[in-house]
């Protein structure tokens, strides 16, 4: 009682103090109990009005310890799969999130949408369109939410940027570039479920390419993607020397640690894209969005993770003179996790739209699928996307 009590305060002093009505507690399990999923954890202890009731891994002990390293007692792990788990009619959840590595997203979404439970799924939606597809088929049939984990855009400066498009500023935009990079930043801190293939599927490309493409796509409204030629690569992944202490990992590196794209959009805008877990510079540039009226910059971080590097610019020419100011940084109060699960928690007890809609990440998916198949290809690919 004293843990809820202590989150129910911490949430309000984080969220300007949002009240939020305990008198229904949604009943809440965990499917995949890695890396990201201790965030998700975190999150949910600080909802009042949540009951974290089950928890699955497909490494046995794995869940169990997850939730007693985590502080929370009283929760049903003994599943094999998220199949068991979701099959438990007694734990009459309300909803789930899928922390599972990329090949695992498809699968227990589809199952718990299936069994009428709502779904925080983490980014990026799906490996290949063809699943983001049958993911959206099952999500209609459900009529339940489904919401993916992209908390970047719930920063206020993400939000600034599609504020700065939608005011008409700019004008007509025509050609972003975006993308961004880590000098060294495979991610293999706890193994290699981000870097073989058959966990993880696609590389940087997806991992942290799903962030800068909704950075942009979001602002200017989502627009479809109609053609792509893509590039990818795994120099660095392949190289032994880049694990220190664990050169074995060169050989299990079946994904990209570099792809770039060139894009084109519906309404006549370009999409100029590149994104790398590792390189041979600090950054491949900025985000930039040109418009006919004016152009935005926005800085890109040392260690991308899709979000505002430092204050964007905006460059204008009035009356002939060349001119830039500054869009200051806005200091966002509180946690973008805590939004995005609370988000999401909203929308399934008050039968809202989910937060980040599958109908607008479903081009995000078909320009990293798009990316894939033209880089296997060698060329320029068609995107057509399948009616659901
Ligand atoms: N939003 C973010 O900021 C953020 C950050 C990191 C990772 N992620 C995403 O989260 C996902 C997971 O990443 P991670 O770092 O936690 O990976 P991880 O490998 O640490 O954890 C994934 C876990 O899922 C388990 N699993 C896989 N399939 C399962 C199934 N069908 N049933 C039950 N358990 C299953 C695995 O055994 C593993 O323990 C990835 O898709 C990644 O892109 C998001």
């Amino acid at each position: 009682m004293a843990e809820k009590m202590d989150a129910k305060l911490d949430y309000k002093n984080q969220q300007n103090d949002v009240v939020i009505d305990t008198d229904r507690k949604l009943r809440i399990g965990i499917i995949g109990c890695g890396w990201i999923a201790a965030a998700h954890l975190d999150s949910y202890k600080r909802m009042p009005d949540v009951e974290i009731v089950a928890g699955c891994d497909l490494i046995p002990g794995k869940a169990a310890k997850f939730f007693k390293d985590g502080g929370v007692e009283g929760v049903k792990t003994d599943y094999a799969s998220h199949k068991e788990m979701l099959d438990d009619e007694s734990l009459q959840l309300d909803a789930v999130s899928v922390c599972t590595y990329n090949r695992q997203h498809a699968i227990p979404t589809i199952y718990a949408l299936n069994k009428g439970i709502n779904v925080m799924l983490e980014k990026p939606f799906t490996v290949t369109l063809d699943e983001a597809v049958e993911v959206m088929k099952a999500e209609k049939e459900s009529g339940k939410v489904l919401s993916i984990g992209f908390q970047p855009r719930l920063d206020a400066n993400m939000q600034m940027i599609k504020k700065i498009v939608e005011s008409g500023e700019l004008g007509k935009v025509y050609y972003i570039q975006t993308g961004g990079g880590r000098r060294r930043g495979i991610p293999t801190p706890f193994g290699t479920t981000f870097i073989e293939d058959k966990t993880a599927g696609l590389g940087a490309l997806a991992d942290i390419g799903c962030y800068s493409l909704d950075m942009v796509l979001n602002a200017v409204g989502y627009p479809k993607p109609l053609t792509v030629t893509g590039y990818k690569s795994d120099f660095f992944g392949k190289d032994p020397t880049t694990y220190p202490g664990h050169p074995e990992y060169a050989d299990l590196f079946g994904v990209d640690d570099f792809a770039a794209a060139f894009i084109r959009l519906e309404g006549g805008i370009i999409l100029d894209f590149r994104i790398a877990w590792a390189m041979n510079i600090n950054t491949p540039g900025d985000t930039i969005i040109l418009g006919t009226k004016a152009g935005l910059r926005i800085p890109s971080t040392d260690c991308w993770n899709g979000s505002v590097g430092g204050p964007m610019k905006i460059y204008k020419t009035i009356g002939g003179v060349d001119m830039e100011y500054e869009v200051p940084i806005i200091r966002d109060e509180g946690s973008l996790f805590d939004k995005k699960i609370r988000s999401f928690l909203d929308a399934v007890k008050y039968g809202k739209p989910a937060p980040v809609p599958t109908s607008q990440i479903i081009y995000n998916q078909a320009i990293l699928d798009g990316i894939a198949r033209s880089a296997k290809l060698g060329k320029e690919i068609k995107i057509q996307i399948p009616k659901i």
